[in-house]
Formats: structure tokens, sequence, C-alpha cells
């Protein structure tokens, strides 16, 4: 949509060439056009491809995507001056849907800079968007620096150029100085002292750098706007321009307080973030609002449950809206039964209430160790904790000690058969061999160790390890295994694990045998 209706909003993304402008962010042609078409697929309304008379590549990205990318208007920036603005409208020539976009610095500062009078300037800019539109059809006119512009010179330049035919007329916050308030009531007054203001669409493009770039967009169309200029994760100058997403998404959920609609379509925000964000090489904050990693990603034991009560306990918009699979629940020590139910079913685990009762203490010791439980830490914890092995031998407390220039010792207490205790001490020549000692001479068992293996199935350095031990007895054979964060832990119970599998082959050795 291009045209000025009440209640739409045109969305200008300039990401190729705002947030292209950003040093280490520039893109090939072929990036350039990967991005467009996608921007394509998210059904922006404008895409600001480039500036042509900056550079070949730029000029050449600009002529390929009018060209080529479908659906949203093509648009390339010029400067005020001859050369920029018939290099830009050779670039969109032949193109089915273009704009020309020029612009000129209107503020007293940016008028000193070039040193030029306020007439001057006026005429250049009204000269400008006659050679535009001799050009092409839909012209764009920037006074730079818009807010820091005296507001009677600037209905003045702005009326000027409507006149002389700019169909939209864009009110920039180059440096990012506005406040929402301010910034509002400035587009108010151009809409109330511009008598031809209806002739066209009145735009907004602010910057960030007080943070307020999205509050002040969104003042501004509150107030009587109707396009916005913003990038791609906020991507830009400086502290960039303000962001796609958070515009788009703020207009769509709070419909019930600016009135006005929008023709992006969200579920492919996120594929369009994660595009920019690889192919210019900045990746997004994690609490970045909409796109970051944390913005669906519930952590707190309430927060978990609320949300898996009912979405809306917790979240304003669901994480399909942007395109993404669902809610993230973050099981982490804060988590409570209620998630880690919810995410074993979503593994495919469907536990008994006891059965959770124990995979949620055993959660809960590795949570305590790690930051954050992932789903491999659950499936281990699940096949360690709940394949019912009968224990004749449960360890029940073990103490190492090693170090350089110290002998490795370990004590060991274990439970038989449930009743009687044994602790044993001994050493060796390391902390497991030293406890594998003690084990045995507590279990009172011959069993060798014939292959030993460790190793981290997940991530991170407080990674679980898991262990698994070959033992063999009078012709037996077993293999233990035993997951924990604490690795000799896991030797010594993965050694009672075989232990009692062992065991377990001897019990029925022996009924064989009486059934003889
Ligand atoms: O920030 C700015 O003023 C610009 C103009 C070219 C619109 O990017
Ligand atoms: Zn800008």
């Amino acid at each position: 949509m291009d045209q000025n209706t009440k209640d739409q909003v045109v969305i200008f993304d300039t990401t190729l060439r705002d947030a292209e402008q950003t040093p280490g962010c520039s893109l090939t042609t072929r990036e350039k056009l990967e991005i467009a078409h996608q921007l394509a697929r998210l059904n922006v309304d404008v895409i600001e491809a480039g500036f042509p008379v900056s550079s070949n590549e730029d000029f050449e990205a600009v002529k390929r995507i009018a060209n080529e990318v479908e659906g949203p208007r093509i648009c390339g920036l010029a400067r005020a001056v001859r050369l920029d603005i018939e290099r830009a409208g050779e670039a969109l020539a032949g193109a089915p849907k273009t704009r020309l976009h020029t612009f000129i610095g209107s503020s007293p500062q940016h008028r000193a800079m070039m040193r030029k009078s306020p007439e001057e300037v006026l005429k250049m800019a009204v000269d400008a968007v006659e050679l535009a539109r001799a050009q092409c059809e839909n012209v764009e006119f920037s006074p730079m620096d818009a807010v820091r512009t005296e507001p009677d010179y600037l209905y003045e330049m702005v009326e000027a150029t409507i006149a002389t035919g700019a169909t939209t007329i864009n009110i920039p916050d180059t440096v990012g100085y506005a406040v929402p308030d301010q910034f509002g009531q400035l587009i108010a007054d151009i809409i109330s002292h511009v008598g031809n203001v209806d002739d066209a669409i009145i735009s907004v493009h602010c910057h960030d750098d007080l943070g307020m770039a999205v509050s002040n967009s969104l003042t501004a169309l509150k107030r009587g706007a109707r396009q916005a200029e913003c990038t791609i994760n906020g991507l830009g100058e400086r502290a960039g321009n303000a962001s796609l997403e958070e515009i788009v998404m703020a207009v769509l959920t709070r419909g019930d307080y600016f009135g006005i609609a929008c023709d992006v379509n969200p579920k492919e925000i996120i594929n369009t973030s994660r595009l920019v964000s690889r192919l210019m090489n900045v990746s997004v904050p994690p609490n970045k609002a909409i796109v970051g990693a944390n913005a669906f990603a519930h952590s707190s034991g309430i927060h978990q449950d609320g949300v898996l009560k009912s979405r809306d306990n917790f979240e304003i918009m669901a994480p399909q809206d942007v395109g993404l699979e669902q809610t993230q629940i973050v099981l982490t020590a804060r988590s409570g039964r209620h998630a880690l139910r919810h995410r074993l079913e979503e593994l495919g685990y469907e536990l008994s209430p006891e059965d959770i009762e124990k995979a949620y203490e055993r959660f809960i010791v590795v949570a305590d160790k790690k930051k954050e439980v992932f789903d491999e830490d659950l499936i281990a914890i699940v096949s360690d904790e709940l394949t019912d092995i009968p224990e004749k031998y449960h360890l029940e407390y073990m103490h190492t000690v090693s170090g350089t220039g110290m002998v490795p010792s370990a004590t060991i207490r274990l439970t038989i058969d449930g009743n009687s205790e044994v602790q044993e001490s001994a050493w060796g020549d390391g902390p497991v061999d030293a406890a594998y000692k003690a084990v045995k001479t507590a279990a009172g068992t011959e069993a060798r160790v014939e292959q030993y293996a460790i190793q981290a199935i997940t991530s991170g350095a407080e990674a679980l390890g898991e262990v698994t031990v070959r033992l063999s007895e009078g012709g037996r054979a077993a293999t233990g295994r035993a997951v924990s964060t604490d690795v000799i832990e896991a030797s010594v119970k993965a050694y009672i694990d075989g232990l009692n599998r062992l065991e377990i082959q001897a019990g029925i050795q022996r009924q064989r045998a009486e059934a003889v």
C-alpha cells in the first residue's frame, strides 16, 4: 500500500541504505538482493535499496532490486544535487514501482555546514524535487535534521516541496535529539500549519541516540504521520534507526491505542531479523524486543507456571505471530515441576507423578550447578534416574581427596541390601582409582574394571559427564552407567550401577541353578 488512507501506515524499510552505511555492515549486491527478497516476503511497502551515486555497486544493487524484487516500491536516495538525482533516476529507470528520495540539511547547523542561507537551501530543495519529479513520479523529500530546524522555516519548506510535486515528506530526527511529546507535537504542527499537507504523506525517520527512536516514531504516527522509516533489528548510523519489528508489533498489538494498521506480514519478522543479523554480521542482543533470543523465553517458576496455564498471563504477543515456533520455557533452578513435566512431555516422556518427583529432585541438583538445563541434560537425567535397577548397593556418602604432590584417597559409605551400612577408605593412583578400591572393599566384590569411558554429554564447563564402566566377575559381565556434573561421582555411581547389574545376573544364575 502506498496511498495515504486514514488507518494505514506505510512501512518504509531503510536497512539496505541507512543501516548498510554503518561501518562493518556493508553488503554485496547479491546479499542486498537476498535481503530485498526477504523484505518483500515481509511485505514492507517501500524498500530504500541504496544511494546510487555513492558507488557503482550501490547503483547496480538499486537497479537490480528495482527490476527483480516484486511487491514493494523500490527507492533510491539522492542529495539535492543534479548529479545524485540523475544517477538515482538512471538506477530506477524502467522499473515498475519506484521512488526517488532527495534530501537536504535544513537546520541552522546543516545550513552553516554547507555555508548556505535559508533562502538558498529552500531553493535547492524545491529545485531538487522538481528535477526528481522529472525522473520519477513518486518523490520523497527530507529536510534533514528537521527536528532542529526553525518550525516556521520547516513549514515553508514542506509546503514548497509539496507544491513542487513531492508525494511524501519525511521529517527526520537525524541526530536522535527528539523526545516523544515534542516530536509528536512537531508532526501535529506541520499538519496544521502546512496548507497543502493533504497532498502528501507525512513520514518520520528517527535515530536512536537517546534510545527513543521507536517511541518518537509511534508518537508521530499517533499524531498523524502515516509513514515510518525504520530498519530491521534497529540497525543504522551510530545507535541505529527505529526498529521495524518494534514499530510493526506495537501497531499490530496495540491497534486499540494507535487505531492504524499496516500490511507487514509479522510471521516473517524472525526470518528477516536472522538473515540481516547474519549478513550484516551484527548479532541481536538477547533482550532485544521482539527478535532477541529471550523475547519469548520464560525462566522464573511463577511465570512458567502462569504462561503454561494460559499464555496471555505473561505474553502480550504469541511467538508464532512473529514466526517463532513456540514460547520457550528456559529450565533453570527457578523452574517448577509444571515446567519440567511440560518439557519432558514435549520430549516424549509421560512420567507418573512419582517419577516426575524423582526427576525433579535430580533436575534441581543439576540446575543448581548449571545455568540452564538443556534437553540433552533432561534425557540424561530421565534415563539415569528412572531406569529401574534393583539396588543391592547404594552410595550414601563419598569423599575424595586429590591434588599435586599428595596421595589420592577416598572414603565411601554404601548401604547394602537396604539396611547395613559399610564405610571404607582407600588410596589409589587417582581419586577414581582410590574410590573404586574403597567401593570394592565395602561391597566385598572382586569385580574387575574392563573398560572405562567418560564423555561430556552437554556443553559448557559445567556440562554433565557420562561415565560407562564395563565390569566382569566370575564369568559375568555388565556395563554400569551414570551421569553427573561431578565426574568422580559419575565414575563411582557407574561402578556401583555395574555392581548392581552383576548382582542381577548372579540372582538369575542362582534361580536357574535352583530350578535344575
Ligand atoms: O537520518 C537522516 O536524516 C537520513 C536522511 C537521508 C533521511 O538518513
Ligand atoms: Zn537516517
